[in-house]
């Protein structure tokens, strides 16, 4: 059986880093991150995939700084809608499978209710709004390709939500978070394993197969709609009872109490159906995931 070669673009982000883990068992794999590679250049990434030529790509870069973007809309469409166009049509030219991902913010949250895969987009901000670009490059294309929407990512990471909780922690006995806005929180591992080795072919051989089976748009984050508030609390509950951490109060606010540059969407949460049907697999619901999350 010949391995594939993949290239990992966005090796040290949250979902990169745990992605590099689970490719190992796939092929070969060539990994990237900025500055090494910058998709702000997308000649820079063309050469890679010339060099490097892979049989599939994995693209876990992001420009997901939702405030910054407002005022840095230049680079953010090209790091999240340009650049992916620009790989797609070479994925499309060499016949290189895409695994791109993309955001729950591609919605304005006004549905009542979970999004479907067929529901229309409507973004609030240039973040959700250069996102949408990119998938729309992407399967515009024609490549052979796999775009997984998700939301609320987290990880043990440094800059990650879950660190962020207990440094607010740290400083403060009592946090306001956010009620009014709905999503789904999902354990950046666990998104690595469904997007990858669960799912991936093992060989070379079965690339074109697979795309052939399985292609376009699928939702996919952890199970279950919840509040930024309830997220938070059970961060905080599920902390063993010697942690001091465990005495920090979390208190409702509401999102018109932090003003900021981006607008975000009330309700965003994904429907995960089309996934669980497709690939016939069942999604761990959102608090199981945190529970391992905080014992890995
Ligand atoms: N985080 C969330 O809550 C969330 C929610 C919904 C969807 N998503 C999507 O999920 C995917 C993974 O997100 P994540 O949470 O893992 O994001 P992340 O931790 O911010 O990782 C993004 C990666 O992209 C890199 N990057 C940024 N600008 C770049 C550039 N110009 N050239 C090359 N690389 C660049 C970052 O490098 P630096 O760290 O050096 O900047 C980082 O390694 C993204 O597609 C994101 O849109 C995320």
């Amino acid at each position: 059986m010949k391995r594939m070669r993949i290239l990992l673009l966005g090796s040290g982000g949250q979902l990169g880093w745990e992605v590099h883990r689970q490719l190992f068992c796939l092929g070969d794999v060539f990994a990237y991150d900025y500055p090494q590679i910058d998709l702000t250049k997308p000649n820079e990434i063309v050469k890679l995939i010339q060099n490097d030529k892979p049989d599939l790509i994995y693209n876990a870069t992001a420009y997901t700084a939702v405030d910054r973007a407002e005022s840095d809309e230049k680079n953010a469409r090209m790091v999240n809608a340009t650049t992916p166009g620009e790989i797609a049509e070479n994925c499309q030219k060499r016949g290189i499978g895409l695994i791109h991902v993309s955001t729950d913010y591609v919605f304005d949250g006004q549905k009542g209710g979970d999004y479907v895969e067929i529901d229309k987009p409507n973004p609030l901000n240039v973040y959700g709004k250069t996102k949408y670009e990119g998938e729309e490059y992407i399967s515009q294309s024609g490549c052979m390709h796999l775009i997984f929407r998700t939301s609320w990512v987290y990880s043990r990471r440094k800059g990650g939500f879950l660190e962020k909780v207990f440094d607010w922690a740290r400083t403060n006995r009592e946090l306001r978070i956010v009620v009014d806005q709905i999503g789904n929180p999902t354990w950046a591992r666990m998104l690595a394993v469904l997007t990858t080795s669960t799912i991936m072919p093992k060989g070379q051989e079965f690339i074109t197969g697979f795309f052939e089976q399985h292609h376009g748009l699928y939702h996919l984050g952890g199970k279950g709609a919840v509040s930024r508030f309830e997220f938070t609390k059970a961060i905080i509950d599920f902390l063993p009872e010697s942690d001091p951490l465990r005495q920090t109060r979390i208190l409702t606010a509401m999102t018109v109490d932090f003003p900021s540059p981006a607008a975000r969407p009330a309700h965003s949460a994904l429907n995960c159906d089309k996934f669980e049907k497709d690939f016939g697999i069942q999604i761990p619901a959102w608090h199981e995931s945190l529970q391992l999350s905080l014992i890995s």
